[in-house]
């Protein structure tokens, strides 16, 4: 598979609600949905093994739930559960999708700004 096959079909089914670049700190309370930087983040600190990453993206666009959701607790609180996308996008292309995504994200530069965030918190709440 060519990695240019996930980020097009990234593009055409995910990319309506999922920010694909890196948001700025300001964005962050206008996005419809958390970024993928966001997504991603989350998801490999509660799942370290990359297959069971790949198979947890591959059920949760078909079968979305909270009781799911890996991202803290105040994404589905913030946004909402995520619509499901069954049968709008095949199990096959599923997984270029999540192979594209973990493979992606998170950019460096999120991660970077990630620490600087609860730094600055952890600084205030001294
Ligand atoms: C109609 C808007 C919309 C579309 C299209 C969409 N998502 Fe989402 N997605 C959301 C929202 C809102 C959330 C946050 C709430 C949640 O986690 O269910 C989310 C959360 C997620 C999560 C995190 C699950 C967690 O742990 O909470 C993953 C993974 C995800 N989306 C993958 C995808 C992929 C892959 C696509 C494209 C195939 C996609 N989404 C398309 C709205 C969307």
């Amino acid at each position: 598979m060519f990695a240019g096959e996930g980020k097009s079909l990234i593009k055409q089914h995910c990319a309506s609600c999922h920010m694909l670049e890196k948001p700025e700190p300001e964005q962050i309370p206008t996005l419809k949905a958390p970024a993928f930087d966001a997504v991603l983040f989350h998801l490999k600190d509660a799942i370290r093994d990359k297959a069971a990453q790949k198979a947890f993206i591959i059920d949760y666009v078909q079968h979305p739930s909270a009781s799911k959701s890996v991202c803290e607790s105040n994404k589905v609180a913030k946004f909402g559960v995520m619509p499901p996308l069954k049968g709008k996008v095949t199990p096959q292309e599923l997984g270029h999708i999540a192979d594209c995504l973990i493979e992606i994200y998170p950019h460096p530069a999120f991660v970077r700004m990630i620490k600087e965030i609860l730094r600055n918190n952890a600084m205030r709440a001294l």
